[in-house]
């Protein structure tokens, strides 16, 4: 295929729910002219107290169904996806394929003073130690506290971003960071970015929050433009397309607060 056809193809992602719409709020401003198909595996959800093996044939499903719909790249929008699967959809997909880790890992050493990082992620996330690893290979002296956080992708995906439930429960994940005195604290779930308001509350000023959303966006323009499959000049911004493997009640509305914009048709689809 020549490139100006393989650059007219859309962007896909995927995520286990609502959350990976963070990230595709980040592709659609940093790369306007791209369509996107997003998919969300609402019927698998939630993935971060999965084991790898499941989190792994889940993706390579989500993976095809993508490769489906001849995406010219795939986003892993989601970090339990990433932290189990990225290497393994790297190897078997026939396009680029761009997780959450690399990025969020590069932002906050770019952002930390002190060298004491946190990390807050789901169960998945945390016990595969990818982000503890990656900081730590560039930082062996980095004092890390990583804090598995299981209830927090269902409270998001309940709507319940500044109920009280949340603030109580948010407070006591965050408790051993604060008494680690960390500057930088990742926010390695892409449902949490909708969490940063209370984060901020709970953790004050001065800590820097990492969310992965922008730095894989960046990392997706990288590389797109590296392989000259960036699309150029439309006349219009490109399509957002959502399709979900199951749809729950609060959706669209929540869809729509993750995305900052309104969505149009959702499809319901199967991947497996
Ligand atoms: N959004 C997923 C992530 O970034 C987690 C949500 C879930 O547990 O399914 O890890």
């Amino acid at each position: 295929m020549k490139k100006t056809e393989s650059s007219a193809r859309p962007v896909g992602a995927f995520d286990s729910g609502v959350g990976g719409l963070t990230v595709v709020k980040a592709m659609r401003e940093m790369l306007p002219d791209e369509d996107i198909l997003y998919l969300g595996d609402f019927a698998r959800l939630p993935y971060g107290n999965k084991s790898p093996d499941t989190i792994i044939r889940y993706s390579r499903e989500n993976l095809a169904y993508l490769q489906g719909h001849s995406v010219k790249a795939v986003v892993v929008a989601c970090n339990t996806a990433s932290a189990h699967a990225l290497s393994v959809l790297q190897k078997e997909a026939d396009v680029p394929v761009i997780g959450v880790i690399a990025p969020g890992v590069e932002a906050a050493l770019a952002a930390s003073r002190n060298r004491r990082i946190g990390i807050i992620g789901t169960q998945g996330t945390i016990q595969s130690e990818a982000y503890q690893n990656l900081i730590r290979r560039s930082e062996p002296e980095a004092v890390i506290t990583a804090v598995a956080a299981p209830l927090l992708a269902s409270l998001v995906e309940e709507d319940w971003l500044s109920h009280p439930a949340t603030k109580l429960i948010l407070e006591e994940y965050l408790a051993p960071m604060k008494a680690a005195r960390v500057d930088t604290v990742v926010l390695a779930c892409t449902h949490y970015p909708l969490l940063k308001p209370l984060a901020r509350e709970l953790l004050g000023p001065d800590v820097v929050l990492v969310d992965s959303a922008q730095n894989a966006a960046t990392a997706l323009a990288r590389q797109l433009e590296s392989l000259g499959l960036k699309r150029h000049s439309q006349k219009e911004t490109g399509q957002i397309t959502i399709c979900v493997t199951d749809l729950p009640s609060q959706f669209s509305r929540l869809a729509e607060r993750f995305l900052g914009q309104k969505i149009g048709e959702i499809r319901r689809v199967t991947v497996s």
